[in-house]
C-alpha cells in the first residue's frame, strides 16, 4: 500500500499515505459526550449488499471489497471504545461467514494499529453493541474473551426468559426503546456506560435508526468506480423517509487511483449537519 491518495477537500490538493489517513483525523479528540461515526463501501450505483451466491441473506459485493478500503475501515475501528455490530452479523459469525471486526493484532498489516491502540492505554478489542430484536443469534465465547464486553440492545417486546438466558451467557441485556431500539436512546444509554467513540459497523437498518435518533455525527463513503446493478441489493439505508432529510456537509475527499487495482475510487467523509 505504497501508492498513495490525492486530497481533494479541504484544498490546497495534496498526496497523502494511506495509512493514517483516517487515524489522523483522531476522532478521540473529540470533546463532545459521544462521537458516533459509521463507514460503507458502496458501488455507484449505491450497492453496499447483494444476494449471498450459495446462502440466505447478503454480502459485500466482492466486486467492491477491496484492501485498501480495509485498511481505512481498521483504521476507523481501532478508535472506538464500542463497535455497534447486529444480531444478523452474529448469526454469520456463527454460521463461519463473518470474521472478527478488528484485525490489528493477527493481521501483519495492520500491526501498527494494534500498537497504537496500546498506546492510548485502551483495551485490546473494543466493546461490543449487539442491535437486535429477535435476540435470535448465539455469542461465541471468542468474542467475551480478555475482558471484552458485549452488550445487546433490544426492544421492551423481547422475551423475558431468552433475555435472562442472554445475560447469563453475555452480560448485559439493555432495552432502549419500544418496539424497534431508538438511535437516542441507544446512545444516551452507551454514553451512560462510559462509552464516548461509538462506531457503527453494521448495516442500511441501524444507520436509519442513528440517523433517525439525530445521533450520527460523521458518515464514511467508499465509492467504489464500480456500477453492479441487480436486484435485489442493500444500500447505506433503509427504512422510512427521514422528515426531514438529513444534510450533511463535506468534511473530507481523498481520490485513490489505486484502489481496485487501478480503476481508482474515492474516500468520502460527511458530517451530519
Ligand atoms: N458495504 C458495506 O460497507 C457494508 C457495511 C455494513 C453492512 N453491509 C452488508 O449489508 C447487509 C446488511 O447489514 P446488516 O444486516 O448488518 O444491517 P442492518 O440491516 O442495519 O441490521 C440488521 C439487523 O440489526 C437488527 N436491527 C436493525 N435495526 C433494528 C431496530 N431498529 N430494532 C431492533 N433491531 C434492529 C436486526 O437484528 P435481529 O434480526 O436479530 O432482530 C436486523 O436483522 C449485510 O450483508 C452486510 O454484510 C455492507
Amino acid at each position: 500500500m505504497t501508492e498513495g491518495v490525492v486530497q481533494l477537500h479541504p484544498l490546497p490538493a495534496e498526496t497523502r499515505p494511506l495509512s493514517g489517513l483516517y487515524l489522523s483525523q483522531n476522532l478521540r479528540q473529540h470533546d463532545r459526550e459521544t462521537f458516533v461515526y459509521s463507514n460503507f463501501v458502496t458501488s455507484l450505483d449505491g450497492r453496499i449488499a447483494i444476494p449471498h451466491p450459495d446462502k440466505p441473506g447478503m454480502m459485500v459485493p466482492p466486486q467492491t471489497a477491496n484492501m485498501r478500503d480495509w485498511r481505512l475501515f481498521q483504521e476507523l475501528a481501532v478508535q472506538a471504545d464500542i463497535i455497534i455490530t447486529s444480531g444478523r452479523y452474529l448469526r454469520d459469525y456463527a454460521d463461519g461467514r463473518a470474521q472478527e471486526i478488528l484485525h490489528v493484532y493477527d493481521d501483519p498489516d495492520f500491526a501498527d494499529l494494534g500498537e497504537w491502540r496500546q498506546e492510548q492505554g485502551l483495551s485490546p478489542q473494543p466493546d461490543l453493541a449487539v442491535i437486535s430484536g429477535s435476540l435470535n443469534f448465539p455469542i461465541p465465547e471468542v468474542l467475551t474473551a480478555h475482558g471484552r464486553k458485549v452488550i445487546i440492545f433490544t426492544t421492551a417486546q423481547v422475551d423475558r426468559q431468552r433475555v435472562r438466558q442472554m445475560e447469563a451467557q453475555a452480560g448485559r441485556v439493555v432495552v432502549a426503546g419500544e418496539e424497534s431500539v431508538d438511535g437516542r436512546s441507544l446512545v444516551r444509554q452507551m454514553a451512560q456506560l462510559g462509552y464516548r467513540i461509538i462506531y457503527s459497523a453494521t448495516g442500511p437498518k441501524v444507520l436509519h435508526l442513528l440517523l433517525a435518533g439525530g445521533v450520527l455525527d460523521r458518515l464514511y463513503l467508499t465509492l467504489a468506480n464500480r456500477i453492479l446493478g441487480g436486484r435485489p441489493f442493500a444500500s447505506i439505508v433503509e427504512g422510512p423517509l427521514l422528515e426531514p432529510a438529513v444534510d450533511m456537509t463535506l468534511h473530507t475527499l481523498y481520490y485513490d487511483a489505486a484502489g481496485l487495482d487501478g480503476l481508482g475510487q474515492l474516500f468520502a467523509a460527511y458530517n451530519v449537519g
